[in-house]
C-alpha cells in the first residue's frame, strides 16, 4: 500500500514535468511520438505566449507531420523527406528557424514556404537540389519576407548557375551560405539581380571549384563584410581584387588555387589594400617542403601595412611555414595571432605588438621561447592572452613569461606539467591560469606566495580541475592554502591518497579535518617510534658496555698509558717485574714481610707493589693498568677483603684482560689464598682459576712454608 502510494507520487511528479510547459525538459510530441517538444514562453508586447520547440530530427520520416500553429523552431535534419508540398507550412505564422538540412529534397513546389512570414533562418544544406528554375522555382522564397540567412550549400555540385533570381526576393537577407557552381567564363558570378540584397554581409562558399576572385566579382555584393571559404575550395585573388572587396572585413581560406610564392604574395598583397582586420588561413598551406617557400615571411612583409589585426593560420603543414632562420617579426599591426593545430614543434618569434596569442594544439613541449620585439627591448611586452594548451608540455622555463607583465590570461591546460615552476610575480593583472588537466599534485610554498601576491592587486582564477591532486601530510598546506587564499581556485572533489587510492570528497573543510587528524597521529606515531628506537638502542649500547666492561677499561687504560709512555712491553721476555702484587691494606703485613723476603731478597725476583713502586702524580687506574702489563705475572694475596676492595678486584679483573687480550690467553694470574674461602663465596671469574689450579694455599707452617714458596718460584718462572 505504502509502495504504490509511494509510486503514484512519483507518477505524479513525472506527469507535472510534462504538463509543466515551463521547465525545458522535452517529452514526445502530442503529434508525432518520434519529434521531441520543448515548451518555451515567448513574451510578445501584450502577452506571454507558450511556443513550441520541435526537434524531428533523425527519426527517418518520408512525410512532414501536421504542426500546431504555436511551432517557434523546427528541426527535420537528418530525415528521408522528398518533397516539401504547396502550402505544407502555412500555419506556420510563428515559425521563426526551419531546419531541413540531410534530407532527399530534389525539388521545391512554388508555395512550399508558403505562410512562414516570419521565419528568419531556413537550413536546405545537404539535399540534392539542383540550382534550376524547376528545382527551385523563382517566386518560391517570396513569402519569406523576414529570412535573414539562407543555407543552400553542398547540394547539386555540376551547375552552372546560381538560383539568383529566386534569391533577390529576400530583401532582408544578410547571410547567404551558397555553392559556386562552375560559371562559364566572362559572366561574372554574383549578378546584378544581387544588387537587391543590400543588407547581405555574410558569404558562405560551400562546394566551388577554381574559383577566380579579381575586379568584378564581388562587384553586385558590395556590403559584404565576412567571406567563408570555410571548405576546400580553391580560389586565386587576381590584382585588382581589392576593387571588389571594398568593405571586407573578415575572410577566411581554403586552398589556393595556384599555390606558389608569387600568387600567395599577390593575394595577400591584394587582401592588405581592402580594409580586412581578420584573415584566416585554414588549412591553407598543405604542401609543406618547396624550397625557400616560407609562408610566414611572405605573408609578414605583405601585411606589414596593412589593417589586419586578427591573424589565423590553423590546420597547416608546420614544413614550410616559418624559415630555419630569420623569421621576420610580427607585422605591427597584428593584435591577435592564431597558430593553433599546426603541430609546430618551435616557436620563437618576435611578437611585437601581439596582446592575444594562441598556440593551442601544437607540438612544442618545453621549446617554447616568447620573444619580445628586439627593437623594443625595455619596453614592455603587449601580451595580454596565451593559449598554450595541449601541447605535451611536461616543463616549462622559468622565466618563460617574465617579460610579459601585462599577461590576464594564461591557458596551460592539457598538458603533463607536475609543478608550477614558471613565473608569474610580474603579472599583477593576471585574472586566469587555467591549469586543468594536468599532472599537478599540489603548489609549492613560492607558488603559493606567488599567486596570494598577484591576487593583491587582481581577481585571480586557477583552474586545477583533472589534476593528480594529493591529500597527503606534505600537501595539507596547499589544501588549507586553498581555502584560505583570496585566489579562486577550482578543483574536483577528489584526491589522491599516499598510496594512489582516489578519495572522493563532499567538502573540503571536512577533508582537510580528517587529514589533519590523519597527519597529527602519523606525527606522533613517528614520535614514538623514534623514541622506542632510541631506547632499544641505548640498552643494547648499556648491555654491550656493560659486556665487555672490563675490555673497555683494560683498552682504555692501556690506550691512555701507551700514550703517556711509548716504551710500552711489546717484547714478551723483558718485562720490568717479574711479578705484580695485588692485595689490599688488610693484608700488606704478609706482603711486607714474607713476600719480600722469600722471592726479593731470598730468590732475586722483582716484585711490582703499588705502596712502593707506584709513580706518584699518577692515577691509581693507570699505575695499574701500567703495572699488570709491565708484570710477567699478577700474584693475587686473596682473602675475604679481596672481595670486598674495589681496588684488589680491579687489579684482578684487569689482569684477567691482560691475560685474554695481550697475553694470548695465556694465564698470568696466580692466586695465593691467606685464608680458608668456600667456594660459594667466591666470584665466578676467581673460581675459574681455581679450577685451573692456578692457585696456592698458604700453609702458614715452617715445614709447608718451603714448599709454598718453592711452588711460587715455580710458578713465576713459568
Ligand atoms: C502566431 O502568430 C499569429 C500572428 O501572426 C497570432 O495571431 C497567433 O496567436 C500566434 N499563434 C500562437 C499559437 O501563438
Ligand atoms: C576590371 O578591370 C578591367 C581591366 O583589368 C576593366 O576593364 C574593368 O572595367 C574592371 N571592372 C570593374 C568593375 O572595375
Ligand atoms: C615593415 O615596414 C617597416 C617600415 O615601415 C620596415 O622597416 C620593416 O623592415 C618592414 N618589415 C618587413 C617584414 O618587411
Ligand atoms: C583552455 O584550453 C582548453 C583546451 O584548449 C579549453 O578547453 C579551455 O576551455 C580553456 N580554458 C579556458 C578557461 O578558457
Ligand atoms: C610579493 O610582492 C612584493 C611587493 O609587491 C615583492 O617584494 C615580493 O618579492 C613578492 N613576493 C613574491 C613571492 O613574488
Ligand atoms: C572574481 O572572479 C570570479 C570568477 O571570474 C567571480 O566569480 C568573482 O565575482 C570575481 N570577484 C570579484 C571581486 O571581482
Ligand atoms: C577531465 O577529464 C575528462 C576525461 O578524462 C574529460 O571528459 C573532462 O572534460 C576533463 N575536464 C577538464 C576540465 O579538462
Ligand atoms: C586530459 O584530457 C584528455 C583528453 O583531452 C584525457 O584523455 C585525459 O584522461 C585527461 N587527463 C586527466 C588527468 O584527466
Amino acid at each position: 500500500m505504502k509502495l504504490s502510494k509511494n509510486m503514484l507520487k512519483h507518477l505524479a511528479i513525472v506527469v507535472g514535468i510534462c504538463q509543466n510547459v515551463v521547465l525545458e525538459i522535452p517529452c514526445p510530441c502530442f503529434f508525432n511520438e518520434k519529434c521531441r517538444c520543448n515548451s518555451i514562453p515567448i513574451h510578445t508586447k501584450i502577452v506571454t505566449e507558450i511556443m513550441l520547440e520541435v526537434d524531428c530530427s533523425n527519426t527517418r520520416l518520408q512525410d512532414i507531420p501536421d504542426l500546431p500553429s504555436n511551432v517557434y523552431t523546427l528541426s527535420l535534419k537528418k530525415n528521408n523527406i522528398k518533397v516539401i508540398n504547396d502550402y505544407q507550412f502555412s500555419l506556420l505564422s510563428n515559425l521563426s528557424e526551419l531546419d531541413i538540412s540531410y534530407n532527399k529534397i530534389k525539388r521545391l513546389n512554388r508555395f512550399s514556404f508558403n505562410g512562414l512570414s516570419n521565419l528568419l533562418f531556413l537550413n536546405l544544406n545537404y539535399n540534392p537540389l539542383p540550382y534550376t528554375e524547376r528545382a527551385i522555382p523563382i517566386e518560391v522564397f517570396k513569402s519569406l519576407i523576414s529570412l535573414k540567412q539562407i543555407s543552400i550549400r553542398h547540394t547539386c555540385p555540376y551547375d552552372k548557375l546560381l538560383p539568383e533570381v529566386a534569391l533577390s526576393n529576400l530583401k532582408l537577407l544578410e547571410s547567404l551560405e551558397i555553392d559556386i557552381p562552375q560559371i562559364t567564363p566572362l559572366k561574372v558570378v554574383f549578378s546584378n539581380s544581387f544588387d537587391s540584397l543590400v543588407h547581405l554581409d555574410t558569404l558562405k562558399v560551400g562546394i566551388c571549384f577554381l574559383l577566380e576572385i579579381n575586379n568584378d566579382t564581388f562587384y553586385h555584393l558590395v556590403h559584404l563584410k565576412k567571406i567563408y571559404f570555410d571548405i576546400p575550395c580553391e580560389i586565386s585573388i587576381l590584382p585588382g581584387a581589392h576593387h571588389s572587396l571594398q568593405k571586407l572585413h573578415k575572410i577566411e581560406m581554403h586552398y589556393f588555387y595556384k599555390y606558389d610564392v608569387l600568387s600567395i604574395a599577390d593575394a595577400i598583397k591584394e587582401l592588405s589594400m581592402t580594409p580586412v582586420q581578420t584573415i584566416i588561413f585554414r588549412n591553407t598551406f598543405l604542401h609543406g617542403t618547396k624550397e625557400n617557400f616560407d609562408v610566414w615571411n611572405i605573408l609578414a612583409s605583405r601585411l606589414n601595412d596593412s589593417s589586419v589585426r586578427h591573424l589565423q593560420i590553423t590546420e597547416n603543414n608546420p614544413v614550410g611555414l616559418f624559415p630555419e632562420s630569420r623569421i621576420d617579426p610580427v607585422p605591427p599591426s597584428i593584435l591577435t595571432l592564431n597558430l593553433s593545430s599546426n603541430k609546430l614543434d618551435q616557436f620563437v618569434l618576435e611578437l611585437t605588438n601581439v596582446q592575444k596569442l594562441i598556440l593551442r594544439d601544437n607540438h612544442l613541449g618545453d621549446l617554447l621561447c616568447l620573444k619580445t620585439d628586439d627593437k623594443h627591448k625595455g619596453r614592455n611586452s603587449k601580451l595580454e592572452y596565451v593559449d598554450i594548451s595541449i601541447n605535451n608540455i611536461y616543463k616549462l622555463k622559468h622565466s618563460i613569461f617574465q617579460e610579459h607583465a601585462e599577461l590576464r590570461y594564461i591557458n596551460l591546460s592539457h598538458n603533463h606539467l607536475q609543478d608550477v615552476l614558471f613565473d608569474v610575480s610580474r603579472s599583477n593583472n593576471l585574472n586566469l591560469l587555467d591549469l586543468s588537466n594536468n599532472s599537478i599534485s599540489a603548489f609549492d610554498q613560492n607558488s603559493m606566495r606567488m599567486f596570494d601576491n598577484i591576487s593583491l592587486t587582481s581577481n585571480l582564477t586557477i583552474y586545477l580541475l583533472n589534476n593528480s591532486l594529493q591529500c597527503t601530510c606534505k600537501s595539507l598546506i596547499f589544501w588549507k592554502w586553498v581555502i584560505g587564499t583570496r585566489v579562486n581556485v577550482l578543483f574536483d572533489r577528489r584526491c589522491l591518497s599516499e598510496d594512489g587510492v582516489v578519495i572522493q570528497f563532499m567538502s573540503i573543510n571536512k577533508r582537510i579535518l580528517e587529514l589533519e587528524k590523519k597527519c597529527i597521529s602519523y606525527v606522533s606515531f613517528i614520535i614514538i617510534a623514534s623514541i622506542i628506537l632510541m631506547a632499544t638502542l641505548i640498552c643494547i649500547v648499556v648491555a654491550v658496555v656493560h659486556k665487555y666492561r672490563w675490555k673497555l677499561r683494560y683498552m682504555f687504560y692501556l690506550a691512555k698509558s701507551k700514550h703517556r709512555r711509548h716504551e710500552a712491553i711489546t717484547d714478551s721476555k723483558h718485562y720490568v717485574y717479574d711479578a705484580f702484587i695485588s692485595y689490599c691494606e688488610h693484608d700488606n703485613l704478609f706482603v711486607i714481610n714474607d713476600c719480600i723476603q722469600n722471592l726479593e731478597m731470598d730468590r732475586n725476583f722483582k716484585l711490582c707493589l703499588h705502596q712502593r713502586d707506584f709513580l706518584p702524580g699518577e692515577e691509581i687506574t693507570t699505575n695499574i693498568t701500567n703495572a699488570i702489563h709491565e708484570s710477567r705475572k699478577t700474584i693475587c694475596i686473596v682473602t675475604k677483603n679481596f672481595f670486598d676492595s674495589y681496588y684488589c678486584m680491579f687489579e684482578f679483573n684487569m689482569a684477567r684482560m691482560e691475560s685474554i687480550y695481550s697475553r694470548d690467553k695465556r694465564n698470568i694470574i696466580f692466586l695465593i689464598f691467606l685464608e680458608q674461602i668456600l667456594p660459594q663465596d667466591m666470584p665466578l671469574m676467581l673460581l675459574e682459576l681455581v679450577q685451573k689450579d692456578s692457585y696456592i694455599e698458604y700453609p702458614n707452617d715452617e715445614q709447608g712454608d718451603v714448599v709454598f714458596w718453592e711452588k711460587i718460584d715455580e710458578a713465576l718462572r713459568q
